[in-house]
């Protein structure tokens, strides 16, 4: 048995598909070059010991059997429930300390808390010598995510374990991967924090309010996902900038873009982008743009003019793995 285990998994960024994903309809995803690692080592405490600096965690402990119960502090959540979730499945022995270390901001809205809640799965089945399949790490994450936020689709939390870029329907009921490491994204972050589970009740009381309307808009983004699945598998990028487009106009009609978004997404499109649209759950992380080499510098400049801040970011990344 090994007395520590390293393991890092990746950052996503949303291509299209946002909101219709949490009520049945295909999204596709792609992992980002920027990591999460975990760290897990055995003590001799029957204890939880957890830093996690970027969230504001510093010696923080908690009793193995009181795991999930009592005040939690934000930023812990996940870690603590995905130790709590594993030990109830495979049983923990012993205590354990875990470090997460981030190669992101957790303000950008790559996904900080899913591959954190993966890579503390993943390492804490090699330390216990398990070998746990991609798929039953998805399940166990997942779970964990929604005991701790009570909802999403999981598409982050397969984009942390299996990597590269997928086809997704929520639970991983469909879980396709396609083979596009050159995919041409430029990526800018508006400075905003977006605030998912709030942008999702949001969604939700529309819904209510106008079912109708509502269930058409996430079927025609359905019809759209189909669209840019099939221009994503031939590498038509002019088809996915326009699928791209047709996607952002039923984001609007949900109501989750916004005005700094709406100002870059037009400022890439005018500077010569194929497609451009809000990625995530809208109103600020971060909006995508798919570009020709020949224009990418005039719309990572115009993305910048209007206030937006260019992320460098490798798209197509590995999913989890050990260090
Ligand atoms: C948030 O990044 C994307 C949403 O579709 C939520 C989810 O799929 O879990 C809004």
């Amino acid at each position: 048995m090994r007395d520590s285990v390293t393991v890092s998994a990746p950052g996503k960024l949303m291509l299209l598909g946002e909101h219709a994903v949490v009520y049945g309809r295909p999204c596709l995803v792609t992992a980002v070059g920027q990591r999460m690692r975990a760290t897990v080592a055995w003590t001799r405490e029957e204890a939880l010991e957890l830093t996690a600096k970027d969230v504001r965690i510093e010696g923080y402990s908690k009793p193995l059997r009181e795991l999930g119960q009592g005040e939690i502090p934000k930023g812990a959540g996940f870690v603590e429930l995905a130790v709590r979730n594993f030990a109830k499945e495979h049983a923990l022995e012993r205590g354990v300390r875990v470090e997460t270390v981030s190669e992101f901001s957790s303000q950008f809205g790559f996904g900080s808390s899913s591959a954190s809640t993966v890579s503390v799965i993943k390492a804490l089945a090699e330390l216990c010598g398990l070998s746990l399949d991609e798929r039953a790490i998805f399940n166990l994450a997942y779970k964990t995510v929604l005991d701790v936020q009570g909802k999403g689709s999981g598409f982050d939390v397969a984009a942390a374990t299996f990597g590269g870029t997928l086809r997704y329907i929520v639970g991983g009921k469909e879980l396709v991967p396609i083979d596009v490491p050159d995919l041409p994204l430029i990526v800018g972050y508006t400075g905003i924090k977006a605030d998912t589970v709030t942008l999702i009740d949001a969604v939700k009381k529309k819904a209510e309010r106008y079912p109708a309307v509502i269930e058409a808009i996430y079927s025609e983004i359905g019809n759209i996902v189909e669209g840019a699945t099939t221009a994503l598998r031939r590498k038509d990028w002019g088809a996915l900038g326009q699928w791209m487009d047709f996607n952002q106009g039923y984001l609007e009609s949900l109501g989750v873009s916004g005005e700094k978004l709406a100002r870059m997404i037009h400022a890439a499109r005018d500077a010569g982008a194929w497609g451009a649209k809000l990625s995530g759950a809208g109103k600020g992380d971060c909006m995508i743009a798919l570009s020709d080499q020949e224009h990418a510098s005039a719309v990572k400049q115009a993305i910048t003019q209007v206030g937006g801040e260019v992320v460098d970011v490798a798209v197509h990344a590995p999913g989890v793995r050990v260090e």
